[in-house]
């Protein structure tokens, strides 16, 4: 929404010390953190993991973001790795020659660059191949924590034998390599889960990102505190938090809100943050929907709502679809259309669905109160 401040970052306690618990059992080489988007994952790699692997730990960390080439996951994951390689061994010549060149003098500096011949590989090498040589050369022997950031993406690779290759390439280096996992899509690892690609995932241990709760909030009001006169009702501020699913680059938009607009009322800053996101785009279009698809959209907003395929749920659409009937075979040609969407998220349960995103599910719940 075109605020890009950051504030500050809010530790997520405990996750710290379990994701070190688990390297260090040696029972698991992996550790996967799986949490929707936008709740704080790649914020936790970057503010707690990797420093910490690096400075506490003192292993080598490479940091892998395959969401950002998701169309090509496999490439993306090879050639990562061989940068990381070309940049440790140009790193390496540079020093060598910049020694070489103090003995000998007054060469241009500029040179050394130029002079550089880039690590070469074979353009018909298979990508498993380069795959596993690149990930052994990178590792070296020393320990080295590699993170797969929204790894879900490699559910979409065509190649049948990379996961499994990968897993093969990973496994040789159990004992020094350790994987940090992080996904967010529910179908994209469903999909991993499923299909034979799952044994990716049996050496790796699962950990919840822990939530953030009222302490984030009455941080964040600590810190309007510091910056703004304006006085913030702490139980609005985390009413708010809820209201946006617990989401904390949300709430740090709410607080930026509230700071510029100098103004402690936390649901008019509520307001203009939506009405901010909609003119940004943000907001979620229905349009094209047909009725059942709101009604169903609707049911899934209400909290503790039953099951969509129940008698319940059914007449609840029904109600809302001014009595006509709702055939359960309908709502689930339904639920596969807004699936693909995206509208709506597999939970994992068999047939169930969720609304994932609180932007939507804040959309709807303003509209259902509208309604009543
Ligand atoms: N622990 C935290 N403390 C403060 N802000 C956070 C925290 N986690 C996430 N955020 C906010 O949420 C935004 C999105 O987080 P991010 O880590 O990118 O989520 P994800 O990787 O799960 O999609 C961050 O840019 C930051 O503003
Ligand atoms: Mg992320």
């Amino acid at each position: 929404m075109g605020i890009s401040v950051d504030l500050p970052y809010f530790p997520r306690t405990g996750l710290l010390e379990d994701v070190a618990k688990v390297y260090e059992s040696g029972l698991k080489q992996g550790v996967t953190l799986f949490a929707p988007r936008r709740h704080g994952k790649t914020s936790f790699v970057k503010h707690e993991l990797l420093p910490f692997a690096a400075e506490t730990l003192g292993w080598q960390t490479i940091y892998i973001d395959l969401w950002a080439r998701r169309d090509v996951p496999d490439l993306a994951l090879v050639e990562a790795l061989e940068a990381e390689l070309e940049k440790r061994q140009s790193g390496w010549r540079r020093k060598l020659k910049l020694a070489k060149i103090k003995t000998r003098a007054k060469t241009p500096v500029a040179d050394v660059e130029s002079t550089m011949v880039p690590v070469g590989f074979e353009a018909e090498d298979a990508l498993e191949n380069r795959l596993a040589h690149a990930l052994a050369a990178v590792v070296d022997g020393k320990p080295t924590l590699l993170v797969l950031d929204e790894v879900q993406a490699l559910a979409g690779v065509k190649r049948e034998n990379f996961v499994a290759a990968f897993r093969t390439a990973l496994q040789k280096l159990a004992g020094t390599l350790f994987v940090f996992y992080t996904g967010s899509s529910r179908d994209g690892l469903n999909q991993m889960f499923r299909i034979q690609r799952a044994p990716l995932f049996e050496s790796a241990m699962a950990l919840p990102l822990p939530a953030l709760g009222n302490d984030f909030v009455d941080d964040r009001l600590a810190f309007l505190a510091d910056r703004s006169r304006a006085r913030v009702s702490r139980k609005a501020l985390r009413d708010a938090f809820v209201a946006l699913g617990g989401t904390p680059e949300y709430l740090n938009e709410l607080v930026l809100t509230l700071l510029i607009a100098n103004d402690g009322n936390v649901v008019k800053a509520l307001d203009s943050w939506q009405a901010a996101r909609e003119k940004a785009g943000a907001h979620i279009a229905l349009e094209g929907l047909r009725p059942l698809d709101h009604a169903v959209l609707a049911l899934l907003a209400e909290p503790k709502h039953p099951s969509v395929y129940g008698a319940d749920g059914l007449g609840f659409m029904s109600k809302r679809m001014a009595g006509q009937v709702v055939k359960a075979s309908s709502v689930q040609g339904a639920m596969r259309k807004l699936a693909k969407r995206g509208l709506v998220a597999p939970t994992g349960r068999t047939g169930e669905y969720e609304i994932e995103d609180p932007v939507l599910l804040l959309q709807l719940r303003a509209d259902a109160k509208t309604r009543d």
